[in-house]
């Protein structure tokens, strides 16, 4: 059991690793995402302009592999403590998928995106929930101002989402918990260092990630077994 006082603030930054008991492949492991597809050709403003039809397979595929997948005891875990601890506990994610919400968690950031969201590449509209998968050829969407519709996600080279009400929080915590993530994606996997000295920094995950010096304590494991032994939410 992680030992908390009663005025400790809690933030958790989530990675791949957390939904990967979900069935949803990560990024890096052995069968990560990145092993079979390039992200320049599918996750960058610049394939997008090459070529939104190869974007949106590649989406449409997440969206498809998403779907179904149904949260797990460490997504729940969070839920429950988000509901004991309220505003001590912030949830940042560099998840897509809803499985945080799905398992009953209120506020979740989502600093990359979302997969079931999309939004015009052209003019301001609100990003709208969109389950659609565009399977080829099918004519990519357009919005009414003829911008073309894209997936709402953080692609690299462009700005995270909610920066600065994550720094915020970030300042504000007094334990720091990343789970399930390799600490190698920027500015995520500074946010440990950026606290350290000033927080307790907390590492859950199979294997020591990249950013492993930045944290003074590490439970490896699998999420949705450790999670639960670490916090009686
Ligand atoms: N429980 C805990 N950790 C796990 C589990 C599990 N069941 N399975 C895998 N892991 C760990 C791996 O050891 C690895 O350290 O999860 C981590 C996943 O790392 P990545 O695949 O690199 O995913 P992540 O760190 O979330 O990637 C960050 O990179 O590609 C971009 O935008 C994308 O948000 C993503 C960002």
């Amino acid at each position: 059991m992680l030992a908390l006082s009663p005025t400790d603030r809690l933030f958790f930054l989530t990675g791949a690793g957390v939904s990967a008991e979900s069935g949803i492949p990560t990024f890096r492991g052995v069968n990560g995402l990145w092993r079979n597809y390039r992200i320049e050709e599918v996750a960058s403003p610049h394939a997008w302009r090459r070529d939104p039809r190869l974007v949106w397979e590649f989406y449409s595929m997440r969206r498809r592999v998403a779907a179904p997948a149904k949260p797990n005891p460490a997504h729940f875990v969070l839920a429950k403590l988000e509901q004991k601890l309220q505003d001590r506990l912030f949830l940042c994610t560099q998840n897509v998928d809803d499985l945080h919400e799905q398992a009953g968690s209120m506020r979740v950031v989502h600093m990359h995106g979302e997969l079931f969201k999309s939004r015009c590449d052209r003019c301001t509209r609100t990003p709208f929930h969109d389950t659609t998968t565009y399977d080829l050829p099918a004519e990519l969407p357009r919005g009414d101002c003829g911008g073309r519709i894209r997936p709402h996600i953080c692609w690299f080279g462009e700005m995270p989402f909610e920066l600065d009400r994550i720094f915020r929080a970030l300042d504000e915590c007094t334990v720091f918990i990343a789970v399930g993530t390799s600490g190698v994606v920027e500015p995520a996997a500074s946010f440990a260092a950026h606290v350290r000295g000033r927080a307790r920094t907390v590492y859950v995950g199979e294997e020591e990630p990249a950013n492993v010096s930045a944290f003074t304590e590490c439970h490896l494991g699998r999420a949705g077994e450790v999670l639960p032994t670490l916090f009686c939410a």
